[in-house]
């Protein structure tokens, strides 16, 4: 008989995961799954192609556990009774084998994880705990929609406001979490739509203080079964949604943390629950909130008007535009970079929290705008991310 091989193996935090199947729908070998309740990794399939893991938008995606051989892998219907992650277990060595050359092996084959998303995230500390998964594609909670506004006043760029009453169902959600929207009808194959992600854009007390409903901030996209449908919802009809979901793109409950807040259009969605949220939690003292919003133009901009009156003692605004006429494209690692003054105060700050939400393509750009601001703090900005990140201060959602 063969002496075991200790083997990682790829998983799925199912508590951070949001559900958007985008990790199923990428693998080149139909190695990941789903069932009502959870996205699962096939340890018999996968053969650690990676393409999955920069498509995930939270990094749970990025789990790897070491396990003592390939036969104890956890089966696919371990995975799919899972609420939690187990803690990684230890490695007995085999008869022969010396105790640290198995905790080398298993400490390699873990620090080959964690590539692709950059780390595993983590909630600000004074984060309040979220509920997650209580509604799921066998048992979705039906909401009724109270309001669908235009929010752009541009031909071609048409996002809206969408407001929805759970009624009834208890649907408690935090700032950051999302929500999946299952489109009535099938796809091509016959099947039943998977849902789509949207970030919850209200605070969690409500759209309404004091009435749990939710809003979704929603842009119409060419041939989107998901958004054609939510933006088209007249008033009073009813929406099949599942969720919450997301356990770390939260804001701290600490009304001192500092957030430094950097999105492209409908990433705007959780910026607009974090601002609401604070001011809500009542005129006190903050640690403040600074802004990098990007977008086309002012009337592609998702919220501009409301935004004007937010006063700027809660949220210094720096809104951006790539599509103005007679000016030069912009794009917000721009903007960083012309204040990078005022952003290395911000970064200078222990209780900075960052979030970045919107296009994935910004991660690159953002990461070396805010390089050269750390540059010039003589900090290093890896270093720093990654520090934030393990102390739950950085966080990423990119689509
Ligand atoms: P553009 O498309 O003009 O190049 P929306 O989703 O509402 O179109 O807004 C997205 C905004 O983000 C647009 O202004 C878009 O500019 C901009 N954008 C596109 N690519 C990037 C990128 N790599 N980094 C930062 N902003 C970007």
């Amino acid at each position: 008989m063969n002496a075991p091989t200790p083997f990682k193996q790829h998983l799925i935090d199912p508590e951070i995961c949001i559900r958007c199947y985008t990790c199923e729908m990428t693998c080149p070998i139909g190695a990941i799954e789903h069932n009502d309740d959870n996205v699962v990794v096939d340890a018999d399939k996968c053969n650690f192609c990676m393409d999955c893991i920069p498509v995930c938008p939270t990094g749970s995606i990025d789990e790897w556990r070491v396990v003592p051989d390939r036969d104890q892998a956890y089966s696919l219907e371990d995975q799919y009774e899972w609420l939690e992650l187990p803690e990684q277990a230890p490695i007995e060595a085999a008869p022969g084998a010396e105790e640290g050359d198995i905790d080398d092996a298993v400490a390699a084959l873990l620090a080959e994880a964690h590539k692709g998303a950059g780390g595993k995230a983590r909630p600000p500390v004074s984060a309040v705990k979220p509920q997650v998964n209580m509604y799921n594609l066998g048992k979705p909670a039906e909401m009724t929609v109270q309001g669908n506004y235009p929010l752009t006043d541009d031909a071609g760029h048409d996002v809206h406001h969408i407001i929805l009453d759970p009624g009834a169902l208890p649907f408690p959600v935090l700032e950051g979490q999302s929500v999946g929207i299952i489109a009535p009808g099938t796809d091509a194959e016959g099947k039943a739509h998977l849902p789509r992600l949207y970030s919850v854009s209200s605070p969690r007390d409500g759209e309404r203080p004091g009435y749990h409903n939710i809003s979704l901030t929603v842009k119409r996209e060419e041939g989107g079964i998901a958004s054609n449908y939510l933006c088209d919802l007249e008033k009073g009809a009813t929406v099949r949604v599942t969720g919450p979901f997301g356990a770390t793109f939260l804001m701290p409950n600490d009304p001192e943390a500092r957030l430094l807040m950097i999105c492209t259009g409908t990433g705007s969605a959780p910026m607009r629950a974090f601002t609401m949220q604070r001011q809500r939690a009542g005129g006190g003292r903050t640690g403040g909130m600074t802004m990098f919003f990007g977008a086309r133009t002012p009337g592609s901009l998702p919220y501009f008007g409301p935004l004007k009156k937010v006063p700027d003692s809660l949220l210094r605004q720096h809104l951006v535009f790539s599509r103005l006429e007679g000016q030069p494209k912009e794009y917000v690692q721009d903007r960083i970079l012309a204040e990078r003054a005022e952003v290395a105060d911000v970064l200078s700050d222990d209780k900075t929290h960052i979030y970045i939400c919107g296009l994935k393509g910004m991660e690159d750009g953002v990461d070396s705008a805010l390089t050269e601001v750390a540059n010039d703090m003589g900090q290093d900005w890896i270093t720093l991310r990654d520090r934030m990140r393990e102390e739950g201060r950085y966080h990423v959602e990119t689509y």
